[in-house]
Parts: structure tokens; sequence; C-alpha cells
């Protein structure tokens, strides 16, 4: 596969650490230190389906496309305020698309999720061109009243067009159970038959946990993916990793031992948007210029499940 098109929208409110401070016992300096924060762009009036039609809209202008001309709409989604039908269907009436869509959940490893499924689906040929939509609003799902979890998090929409290419070198994507480390429970409608209690409970998280989770399983799918490849550790442009915290793509990037430049941040100004992070990382980024053809990029992500994903791809536009 290659992509042809990228896109992203975020909603209009901008919420800073100062801000925070007046509603939580935290401080701009706590959050700065400890995730790189500095503010997150949050939905308050938008709704989500709305983002994720602008983001898909960008990046089908970007390739050259109308919503006519894909083929299937791979949604990235852990909340939105349906469970069913799928954000992809609402999505595809909001743009016009006439395609096979689906909904898939792997959290913050969604993009690459996806990316996988469109590279088994164009070898195939059962489809020529699918639109990769990540939209999340992981902020309806922290307690706000839990300073170690709210600050942390923020929403957007990211999209890709793929179509057929040999730009897809090498990809892997891992599950391990392990609930306990990040869970958000859904409240479920009682029935007459139901007798265990149950409550609305918030996003639970075992930061520690998910910290050291998140650099081990990133460093082994980036030397997986190097080595599936046959790709030098140098030879890379940028390594774009979900943005979840400064400090976990720091100490990423040591291990490597590679500049900092190659290893692009937005967290500082967007939060971690889950599986939108790497989407909107590669929008951003395209339309500053910062790819030329042939770049190689290694895309990895981490999250709830435990799931992790990694790919290297060079760059076509
Ligand atoms: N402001 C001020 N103090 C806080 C805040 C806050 N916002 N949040 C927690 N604290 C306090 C705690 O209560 C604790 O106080 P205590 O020592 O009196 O008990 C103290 O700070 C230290 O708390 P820790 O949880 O030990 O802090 P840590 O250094 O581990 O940092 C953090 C917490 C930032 C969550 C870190 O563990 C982390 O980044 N983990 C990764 C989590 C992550 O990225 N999750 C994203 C979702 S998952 C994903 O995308 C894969």
């Amino acid at each position: 596969m290659k992509i042809i098109g990228t896109g992203r929208a975020h909603p209009a409110f901008t919420l800073t650490n100062s801000m925070l401070e007046d509603i939580l016992d935290t401080s701009n300096e706590w959050i700065m230190e400890r995730t790189g924060i500095t503010q997150r762009q949050i939905i308050t009036d938008e709704k989500l389906e709305d983002l994720a039609a602008e983001a898909a809209r960008q990046a089908l202008d970007d390739a050259g496309l109308t919503a006519k001309d894909i083929d299937l709409l791979i949604c990235s989604n852990v909340v939105n305020e349906y469970a069913t039908p799928s954000l992809g269907c609402v999505v595809e009436g909001l743009i016009g698309a006439e395609c096979p869509t689906y909904d898939i959940n792997a959290a913050c490893s969604g993009f690459v999720y996806a990316l996988s499924m469109a590279e088994a689906y164009l070898r195939s040929g059962m489809f020529r061109r699918i639109l990769i939509l990540c939209a999340e609003e992981p902020t309806r799902m922290v307690s706000w009243q839990d300073r170690s979890t709210c600050v942390l998090f923020g929403d957007a929409a990211g999209a890709v067009v793929v179509t057929a290419g040999d730009e897809m070198k090498a990809i892997r994507i891992t599950a391990t159970p392990k609930r306990d480390v990040l869970r958000y429970e859904r409240m479920l409608q009682p029935t007459p038959y139901i007798t265990k209690s149950e409550s609305d409970v918030p996003l639970v998280m075992n930061g520690r946990e998910v910290f050291k989770t998140a650099v081990t399983s990133s460093i082994a799918d980036v030397k997986g993916v190097l080595s599936d490849s046959g790709v030098d550790k140098d030879e890379v442009k940028y390594y774009i990793l979900h943005q979840a915290n400064v400090r976990i793509i720091e100490a990423i990037r040591e291990h490597f031992k590679q500049p900092a430049e190659k290893f692009p941040r937005n967290v500082d100004k967007y939060g971690n948007t889950s599986s939108a992070s790497i989407p909107v990382m590669l929008d951003e980024m395209s339309r500053k210029g910062c790819f030329k053809r042939g770049d190689k990029l290694v895309l990895s992500a981490f999250g709830a499940g435990f799931t992790t994903a990694a790919c290297l791809i060079e760059w076509a536009k």
C-alpha cells in the first residue's frame, strides 16, 4: 500500500494547563514535567462525527479523490455517542461515500492496525482505494475529578487515503490481555435478570505500568520492523510514535540513540488523542513539507488491551 492523502480536524476549544489549575489540584509545572503537555483541544459543542467527516474530506481532497471513489472506509474509534451504528456508517452518510465500512477498536494502536488490514485488502485485490479514519474523544471517558488521567487527553480526528503500492516495507501488530492496566467500562442497560451491581466507572489507569509497557513494547516492535525490512535505524527519516507522553517518546529515542528531530512531537499542544495521534502527525508534517518521496518512516503505537503496532513505510506523495 501507499498513502496518497492525509487530513485532520481538531475541536475549537483549547484547554491549557493553567485553566486546569482552576478546577483541579494540579500545576502547569507538574503536567509539563511528567507529560510534556501544555494544552489540549477538547470537544465542547462539536460532535465527533463532524470532526471525523472534516478529516475525511481533507484526506480525500489531498488525494485528488471524491467520497464516491472510495471502496472501503475503516474507522478506528474507542468511544463515540453511538454503540451502533458504527461511526464509519455515520461518517459515510456525512461525506456521501457509498462503500462498506466498519469500526475497529485497538485503542491507541488503531491506526497501524487499520493500515495492516488495508495492506491485506489491497494485496488481495479486494479493494483499490481505502479511507482510514481515526476519530477519538478520550476526554469523554475520564473523570474530570481525577487529576492523574484527565490532564493527559485531547480529542481529534485524523485520516489517510491508501491505495495499492509497494511502500509498506514491514508491519507488526500484537495484543496481550492486560485489562487491569488501562480500561474503561461502559454502562449497559439493566435487564430484569441482572443481579450484579453495575456503576459507570470512568477510565482506570495504572500510569506507571502503562509507561513501562509502552516503552518496552514499542522498542521491541521498532526493532522488529527494522529487522523485517532490512533497514538500518540511521536510515529512518522520522520515528512517528503514538503521542501519549514526551517522557515515553524520549525513553524510546534514547534507546535507539537517535537525534531529537527524528522523533517529532505534538503531544505538547494536542494531548493524547488515542488512535488519531499518528495520522494527525502525518498530516501536520506532510502539510509543512517535512516529507519527500522515498523517505523512510517508522510508525509505532501502543494502547489499552494491551495492543501494540508498528510499521516501516516509505513516503509516496
Ligand atoms: N497534578 C499534580 N499531581 C498529580 C497529578 C496531577 N495532574 N496526577 C498525579 N499526581 C500526583 C499523584 O497523586 C502522586 O501523588 P502522591 O505521591 O502524593 O501519591 C504523584 O503525583 C506521583 O504520581 P505517579 O502516578 O507516581 O506519577 P508518575 O511520575 O508515574 O506520572 C503519569 C504519572 C504522567 C500518568 C505517568 O505515569 C505516565 O505518563 N504514564 C503513562 C500514561 C499514559 O501515557 N497514558 C495514556 C493513555 S494510554 C495510552 O495512550 C497507551
